[in-house]
């Protein structure tokens, strides 16, 4: 199917004449014109329901939008996907997470070979050995079990983890301490170590390529702390695993590759949470809980691939983000998860979104003439409510907003849910409909403070609700943004699986190291404010 440039796309046109007609109306309006708006501009799948009523949007909007991702070739880009084509065309390369879901017994030949049947290879090998663990069979160097768990990783390899054990710990054994190493900054490894026995600790040292420098230079330094408490080099075999896709850099490390739990080059970072890059979350909460996570995202695959346009929950929500971002020139999205276990979903959706569509060229390498993937950036509510959600609704910039919450609580404790709970309804009720200068006076507010404490509304927001957060309802949340995110991406025509705008950074810091590390005067040949920086660097400490 060949796609027409997205400025060319009918549906494109028809929804910049729209815009023009739709943008300053308001949705106090769109409600009254529409008692059932509530219940009609909602979806449910996969255990979420996503009320996507308080959008700048009409019915002509969403048509127009379905009909976007239609002539922007989504349904087939979607299967082209699940089907294990190469999708990621700047690497070459497949673009398979779904597959790290897909029930046992299921079967998808790439390239000769049945993955399923691989990552279920992986996923039993994982379960056997968390399950020593959390056992107490797999002992450490002196005998003793494991008592802490510290995952080694950066950018995917470590947010991942961090955020499911954090979202997941209520399910996770308590008796278990675990930390998470991702920052070279020493800081982090001291902090994370400080108070941990090394004869009770293991290492997972998560890293897709192991040679990411700063994962590299933490699992050293790791190495060098065991290995002064256990002063014996066959300690490592008890104390650090691997999960990676390159076995000769693990073995190089001193890894033994029967503690190494692979995956392939066709599952992305950002992607990776259902892959061995889970492992510790996989030991927090035990195979079965595991198991149910990857059932989550399974079933929240299943309704984006199956589900028409209209209803489909992650289709929806991407062509929303691609409405704000492209046309209303929104640069931001915020994500607000009612939950303090998703504290850290923002920073890892942070990953997700926007190292997957900040690009700036179409998938065959033209600038592309509009705007792409938003800043997605939050905290847990209530807490943002007390700080920055002043700008959201007083601001003078348009800032959609998910408010994510569960109908029952995981740790029931007098009324603290209904309270929390009621926080979502109203910060969405008042940025949607405001407060108008007629109903403010009413209040007998002095004249002067009246234009103050105007709220005029029209500020979006999707909610998402869920039953419970529970291991499936996690994958299933985890899963609709991963397919946003796709949306989003198929309808700009980038690249949402490549990540070339982290390289530079990284080559020029490894020129830089040498300079800082010299101890004769190094010769430098940068930019003035770059040479000035590192002259007064050296002169500092
Ligand atoms: O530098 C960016 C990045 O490559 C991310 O895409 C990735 O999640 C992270 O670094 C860590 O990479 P690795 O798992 O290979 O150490």
């Amino acid at each position: 199917m060949s796609i027409a440039p997205l400025r060319e796309r009918p549906a494109w046109r028809a929804l910049e004449r729209h815009y023009t007609e739709i943008r300053d109306v308001h949705l106090r309006d769109l409600f009254a014109d529409d008692p059932a708006r509530g219940e009609r501009l909602a979806a449910e799948g996969a255990s979420l329901y996503l009320d996507y009523s308080k959008n700048r949007v009409t019915d002509e909007t969403l048509r127009l939008l379905v009909q976007l991702a239609e002539e922007s070739g989504l349904p087939e880009r979607t299967e082209a996907m699940f089907r294990g084509d190469r999708i990621n065309v700047s690497e070459n390369r497949s673009v398979l997470h779904v597959a790290l879901r897909l029930p046992k017994g299921k079967s998808l030949v790439v390239d000769g070979r049945d993955v399923v049947q691989d990552v279920h290879g992986v996923l039993d090998r994982m379960a056997k050995f968390a399950d020593r663990v959390r056992s107490g069979e797999w002992k450490g160097h002196t005998g003793k079990p494991i008592a802490n768990v510290v995952n080694i990783g950066i950018g995917g390899s470590d947010l991942g983890p961090v955020m499911a054990y954090e979202a997941l710990r209520h399910y996770s054994r308590r008796d278990l301490t675990f930390r998470f190493v991702s920052n070279v900054d020493s800081a982090d490894f001291v902090e994370a170590t400080g108070d941990l026995s090394a004869d009770e600790t293991l290492f997972v040292v998560a890293s897709k390529t192991f040679t990411t420098l700063e994962t590299m230079t933490n699992a050293r330094t790791a190495r060098e702390w065991a290995l002064a408490a256990l002063d014996d080099e066959s300690a490592i075999a008890k104390h650090f695993v691997a999960v990676s896709t390159n076995a000769e850099a693990v073995a190089a490390f001193g890894i033994d590759p029967a503690n190494m739990f692979g995956f392939w080059d066709w599952v992305g970072g950002r992607y990776s949470l259902a892959s061995a890059i889970g492992l510790s979350t996989m030991i927090a909460v035990g195979p079965d809980r595991f198991r149910e996570l990857l059932a989550g995202f399974h079933a929240l695959d299943e309704h984006f691939r199956e589900t028409p346009l209209e209803r489909n929950l992650p289709a929806l929500h991407g062509l929303l983000c691609v409405w704000y971002a492209s046309f209303f020139g929104a640069e931001t999205v915020g994500v607000m998860p009612y939950s303090h276990y998703l504290k850290r979903l923002p920073a890892y959706l942070q990953q997700l979104t926007m190292e997957s569509n900040g690009k700036q060229v179409t998938l065959d390498g033209r600038p592309v003439d509009y705007e792409t993937g938003a800043v997605f950036w939050g905290e847990p509510g209530t807490n943002g409510q007390h700080s920055f959600f002043q700008l959201l609704h007083q601001g003078t910039r348009l800032i959609p907003v998910d408010l994510i919450g569960f109908a029952k609580p995981l740790e029931p404790i007098r009324d603290h849910h209904d309270l929390l709970m009621s926080n979502v309804f109203a910060q969405a009720e008042a940025l949607a409909f405001g407060r108008s200068e007629d109903e403010v006076r009413s209040e007998e507010v002095d004249e002067q403070i009246v234009p103050h404490r105007v709220f005029e509304g029209n500020r979006p927001t999707n909610v998402l609700l869920a039953e419970q957060l529970t291991p499936h309802t996690l994958g299933a949340l985890v899963a609709f943004y991963e397919h946003s995110v796709f949306t989003q991406g198929t309808v700009w025509e980038i690249d949402s699986f490549d990540q070339w705008g982290v390289e530079l950074g990284k080559v020029l810091a490894q020129r830089i190291v040498p300079e800082l590390e010299s101890e004769a005067v190094p010769e430098l040949a940068h930019d003035s404010s770059t040479n000035a920086l590192i002259r007064r660097y050296r002169a500092m400490r």
